[in-house]
Order: structure tokens, then sequence, then C-alpha cells
């Protein structure tokens, strides 16, 4: 290792002060972050604000800027995104340690769901409710991209999403702000492992704050406009919890909320963030955000805009070249006090302190260490337990699941069969020298699990858009040869993402014309549905004898499939967002009020809350996933039904799996606050179990209510739990409740 400038001066600093590593780590970060600020130029002070994209791959609307070597040579650039593999890494930190200070890069990425290992996309591991899982996938692309260069990631996405209209709703963890925290927490825990510094872990990033997913229309990028109330109670929690959980970095977000671009909004950065909850982080801008703001028509030009977003508390500014640009003159015009700029900065070099970049700038370029974390069976491992683990069985007529491993002949059909890189979705990282070719496709895994003597025909029928019905003929004498026909349908993998997002979310083309075909031969038909997304598919809902949601899974996706169709893995998801039945019944969302004329089925529109034309229920419902096996609830039991807000109630009941199969199920608490000075979801979901069960076991669960459940935002916007009383509901998914009790608080 070479002996920097600054790690000479830390070690001389820790020779005269033996005391600095006695105290607390965070006291003397802070020490070494104000003596090395001390030393910085403003024009240096402003680079550490700079992100840059390289010019690997670009995840935006890149500029093409042939000064940026130089730029950082001369300490003018603090972070770069999309700039990964060891080689790559090293050769640009080797030059910004040609700078004046030596102050190492941060390399930046969208390590969404993986990195050479693929997971299955966000959404889809969040069908698990499975915390380990969902943390040990975070982990497993932590250990990859740490060990190919990469000090941070872009994730999670905490963004509760409720229109599946839009495009990134395949990256967050869905609808509900309680199993959204949770997911979060789980997340950034498993992408920063117990302490940021550790070689094996990458700095977490939550974003996009805030409320991105509520995007007007499900259309990306669009406005916002929201009440503080759905705010506060929906949209934040997961951002708190992230925060909680340790959190590193916050990423703000393209939209306005209420006529306020988040990239300039005091309120949220600020006071909420940096304020109230007392963020010691840095906040990145999105890509190119503070300059947008100039369409936004909130600020006139780039000078206002870096003033906007500087003001705000946006600390780094990811491409937009606003900061680089207008900073130092917004400083001269006393626009900007230094005392602003140095508040960014030490926020960022902080985070290099901890991330020991300053003792060693080179501590996550190692090519053996890439090598072989690129190469770990282990991670493979785990990407096929998770992915089992993310498929929803949907529908299961007459137990046509898990099929028999003794078929003789099985029809695999269908656009998605042999497909390779679709299997990863969207937001797969373009990792150097690796192509698709490790990936196994869903006939790869079909023929890893069958023996010999089960023949297994293909066709592909037709293809995922268009007309074409050429095919169906070759599909269907496939199918008559055989004892099962299973067809894999969906959508492309970059139907869903970042910009994609969709007015018409049925299955696209003829995929459902050819189901009807294959249903025709009168063959059983398992329908796997791959999607970026809550597609609309009632044909196939209403007449596919069984069907699997496996989303992208990533990776081990063909292993995976084939796990849960031959029932070496029993499925045990559950849908974290409510699947409509129309896209003109978006947003549906099953916390929704009651409203003073509730609708309670289809069959009376009079003077209700309903439509005339189509059902006022979702097609599947939040919390919604079957088994192969079977779950009975019973025995509920409160030990009182009136607590003090500084009690606690405890509830117990039990579950006995009274199928043929061992299996998880996935047990939900609702509540609902029957009368309140606002009015209160028809449930909240309150708190989840998952358990494993052999067949015909029982066990006992208990959940604890506190005042904290029983909570909410009142009209001023304070945390309250008001006395009276509360129903409580406990069930196998939001519509399918099971037990049902009630209990009050007490004033
Ligand atoms: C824009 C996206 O909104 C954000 O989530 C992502 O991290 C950046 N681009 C960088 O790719």
């Amino acid at each position: 290792m070479k002996i920097t400038f600054l790690s000479a001066f830390w070690l001389l600093l820790l020779f005269v002060n033996p005391f600095i590593s006695a105290q607390p780590q965070q006291k003397s970060f802070e020490r070494r972050v104000d003596s090395v600020l001390r030393l910085m130029t403003l024009d240096e002070k402003i680079g550490q604000m700079n992100q840059y994209n390289d010019d690997w791959t670009a995840t935006g609307p890149a500029t093409v800027d042939n000064e940026k070597a130089n730029q950082v040579r001369n300490g003018q650039v603090g972070s770069l995104l999309n700039c990964v593999g060891v080689e790559r890494t090293r050769r640009w930190q080797s030059v910004a340690m040609q700078s004046r200070l030596k102050i190492p890069l941060l390399f930046g990425q969208d390590v969404i769901h993986g990195y050479k290992t693929t997971f299955p996309i966000p959404l889809a591991e969040a069908c698990s409710w499975d915390m380990e899982a969902i943390k040990q996938s975070a982990q497993t692309g932590a250990a990859e991209a740490s060990a190919s260069g990469i000090h941070w990631t872009f994730a999670p996405m905490v963004d509760i999403a409720r229109d599946p209209r839009w495009g990134r709703v395949m990256e967050g963890a869905g609808e509900d702000p309680y199993l959204g925290s949770a997911i979060a927490t789980a997340r950034v825990k498993g992408f920063q492992g117990e302490q940021l510094g550790g070689i094996n872990s990458v700095m977490a990033c939550a974003k996009h704050f805030a409320a991105y997913g509520a995007a007007i229309g499900g259309r990306d990028y669009n406005s916002v406009d929201m009440s503080d109330r759905m705010l506060w109670e929906v949209y934040l929690p997961p951002f708190k919890a992230a925060l909680d959980a340790g959190a590193a970095t916050f990423m703000n977000s393209f939209n306005d909320i209420n006529g306020v671009p988040s990239t300039g909004n005091k309120v949220l950065q600020r006071d909420i963030l940096k304020g109230k909850w007392g963020f010691g982080g840095f906040v990145v801008s999105d890509w190119g955000s503070v300059g947008e703001m100039i369409n936004h028509g909130n600020v006139k030009n780039e000078y206002e805009a870096a003033l906007s977003a500087v003001t705000a508390g946006s600390d780094m500014d990811m491409e937009s070249r606003c900061y680089k640009n207008n900073l130092a003159q917004l400083v001269k015009d006393n626009k900007v006090p230094l005392a602003l700029i140095d508040g960014a900065v030490r926020r960022i070099l902080q985070k290099k302190f901890e991330l020991g970049l300053f003792d060693d700038p080179f501590r996550f370029c190692n090519a053996h260490r890439e090598q072989a974390s690129l190469n770990n069976p282990e991670h493979t491992k785990t990407a096929r337990q998770v992915a089992a683990k993310s498929i929803v069985l949907l529908k299961n007529e007459n137990n046509l699941l898990p099929l028999p491993k003794n078929l003789k002949t099985i029809a695999f059909i269908g656009p998605l069969v042999k497909a390779l890189k679709q299997n990863k979705g969207f937001w797969d990282v373009e990792v150097p020298g690796v192509d698709s070719g490790f990936i196994v496709s869903q006939w790869e895994g079909l023929k890893n699990k069958l023996g010999a003597a089960t023949r297994l025909l293909y066709a592909k029928g037709c293809e995922i858009e268009g007309d074409n019905r050429d095919g169906f003929a070759e599909a269907v004498a496939v199918a008559q040869q055989a004892d099962v026909v299973i067809l894999s349908i969906g959508e492309r993998r970059d139907m869903s993402g970042e910009a994609k997002s969709r007015s018409n979310i049925c299955i696209p083309g003829v995929q459902e014309d050819l189901l009807k075909e294959l249903l025709a031969t009168g063959k059983p038909v398992v329908v796997l549905i791959n999607a970026g997304r809550p597609l609309v598919f009632n044909f196939t809902a209403d007449h596919a004898p069984a069907i699997l949601y496996t989303w992208w899974l990533g990776s081990e996706a063909g292993n995976a499939i084939a796990d849960v169709l031959f029932g070496d893995y029993n499925p045990s998801a559950k849908l974290p967002i409510t699947f409509p039945r129309s896209v003109g019944q978006i947003p549906i969302y099953y916390s929704h009020f009651n409203t003073g004329r509730p609708a309670t089925s289809d069959n009376n529109h009079k003077y209700n809350s309903s439509y005339l034309d189509v059902s006022i229920f979702p097609k599947y419902e939040f919390g919604y996933g079957l088994s192969y096996t079977t779950f009975a609830y019973s025995n509920l039991q409160l030990n009182t039904t009136k607590m003090k807000a500084d009690e606690k109630i405890e509830v117990s009941l039990t579950i006995t799996n009274t199928g043929k199969y061992e299996g998880e199920e996935i047990v939900q608490l609702y509540l609902r606050d029957k009368v309140g000075s606002i009015s209160r979801p028809v449930k909240e979901l309150k708190d989840f179990r998952k358990i494993q069960l052999q067949a015909g076991e029982s066990k006992i669960i208990k959940f604890v209510i506190d005042k904290e459940k029983l909570s909410f935002y009142n009209q001023d916007l304070k945390w309250v739990a008001e006395a009276g009383d509360f129903e409580l509901m406990i069930g196998a998914s939001s519509e399918d409740i099971r037990l049902r009790g009630e209990f009050e608080l007490l004033q």
C-alpha cells in the first residue's frame, strides 16, 4: 500500500495523540474529516459534491465529457457511477490519487437485485415476506459488488407503489408501509452489514426521497399531489425504517410534491430528514434532477437550480453539473454560505472515512477476490433459494401442482421458455467480461430436474409482442403429445423499470390466445407468468387450471421454477401488492377508507361507491398466495380486551398444517381503528409471521399489540393513539380473514 500524504498525516496524528483511537470511532472520524476539510480549497470542496457517470454504461441521459479525467486529477470529482470492475475502478482511483489531496473517489452503482449473480427483482423478493432471505440477497449482491470495486449501491428503493402502470413498481416492496418498512430494514442491513466499512459490504442508499412511487397516472417522473397525512403515514415510514437501520445515504427524487421538486425541497431534506430524523449521512440527487428543476418551472437557470438544491440539503449532484458550474459563484455572491458547502462535504468525507478509503483507496480493488466472489457457488445456491421463495402460486385447481417427476411427456411452450437474459428483469448490472451464459433458462431448469425417462418437448408458439399466430399450430401439435403443458408467457424484461410505464398492462401480444388454443386440446396447462409488475390477465386467471406468477427471478430462474413445479419447494409467497382486474380500477389497494357509501358486492350499484362496468374487488388481493398444503387457523386468544396506552395485549392463535406437504404460511395481522378523529383504513397490516410446519403439525403463534400499532397521524400531524374500539383480524391474506377479535384502548 502506498503511504499517501493524508494517510501519513493520520499516522502522525495518531502518534501525537494516542487518545484518538480510544475515543468513540465516530468522534475520531469527525476529527479526521475536519482536518481534511481545513486543507481543501473551495474548488476541491465543490468537487466532492460532484458525481459523474463513467462511460462504461449509462442509466440516464449521459453527458459526454472529455475532460473527466483531468477533473478527477484536479480534485473536482467526488464520485463516479456506473464504473464497475476492479480493473476499471482501480484505473480511476489511480487518477484520483494524482490529485493534490488524494481524496479517494466513491464508486456508486445500481446494485438493485444482485450483481453478477442476479436475484429476483425486488418486488418478487418482497413476495417472500422472508426478511432473512431478503437480507441474504442484499448481502450477496454487496459481497460481489464490493469485490468488484464498488463502494455504494443506489438501493434499496423504498418507495411505496400502488400503481402497476408505473414501471418502477418492480424495484420496490409494493403497496404497504408496514411490510415496506420491514423490507427496507432487511435490505439496508444486508447491503451494509453490521457496520459500514466491512470489506464485503457496500453503502446503502434509501431512495427516492420522497413519494416518487405516487407519480400521477403511473407515468414515470410525473408530479405527485399528496396530503401530508398520506405522506407521513404511507410514503415516509419505509424511509424512516431505512434510516433507523443505518442507511448511509439517501437519494432524492425526480418528482415534485405539491409543486415543489424533491431535489429542492427543504422541508423534506433539511427539516425532516436531517433535522427531525437526525440523518447523519449524505443526500445524492437523482440523475440530473438538480438541472431538471428548470423544466419543473421552479427555477430560472442552473445557477438558481444549484442554489435551490444545495439550500434544500442535496449534498451531491449526480450528473447535472449544476454544482460544478455554479456553486463557486453562488458562494462569491453570498447566496450560499461556505458553512453550507462545508456541511455537505463533511457528510461525504465522513462516509469515505467510514469505508476505510482514506486508509486504503484500493481496498475494494483486488482482482483475486473479485474472481472468487463472482464465481462463488454459495451465491448461486442462495439465489436459487430466494427465487423459489419469490414465486407466487395463484391458482391450483384439483391440485394439478406439484407435477410428478415421472411424467412421460411434458410440452414446454412459450416465448420465454428458452430466454436467458429476460430472466434477469430490469436493473441488472453489466459486469465486465460476463455474458448471459451462466443464467439458467427455464428450459435448462426443467432439463436439470427431470430424468431421461421424461420427454421434454418445446414450441415457442408466438413472440411476446405482435399478432403473429404462425407458431400456434406447432404448439398445439406439441401439446397434443404431452401429459401436461407448461406455458411460459409474460412481458419483456424491459417493459418494466425506469421510464417503462405502460397504460395497457395486459399480457402483451397473442399470448393469451395461444393459451386458449392449448386449453382447447383438453390437456392440463400450467401457466408461468413472467413480469415486472402486476399484470391484468383475466382470461388466464379464469381458465388456466394452475398459475405461477414467476416475476423475473434472476440467474437461477430455471432451477427455481423447476423446484416449485415439481414440489421440491412448496410455494409460500404472498403478494405485496394488489392485482387489479382492470386498469380502470387503479389505484386499488387494500388499506383504503370505507367511504360514506361503501359497496359490499358487485350486484348493487345504487348510490354506492362502485363502478357500473367493473367489479370493486381486485383480481388478487394484497397478501394472497397459495401453497401445496392447507392451513387451519384456530383458537384466537387475547389475554385482555381492554388496554391502557402504556399496556399491551398478547394475542395467540394456533396454525395447523392440514394438508399433505410440509409448508410455510405467512400469518397476517390486521387492525382497524373503528372510530378516529381522522377516518382510518378498513384494515392495516400491523404484524406478520412466516412459519414452517410439517404436514399435520400445529404451532402457536404470538403477537403483541402495543400503542405504537394503534397510532396514526392526526389532523395536526401528531402521532397519536386515540381511545376507542379496535377490530383485530388475522388471516392468510387481506381478504381471507380467518379469525376476528375486538378490543378497546382505554383513556
Ligand atoms: C436514475 C434512477 O431514478 C435512480 O434510481 C438511479 O439510481 C440513477 N438513475 C442512477 O442510475
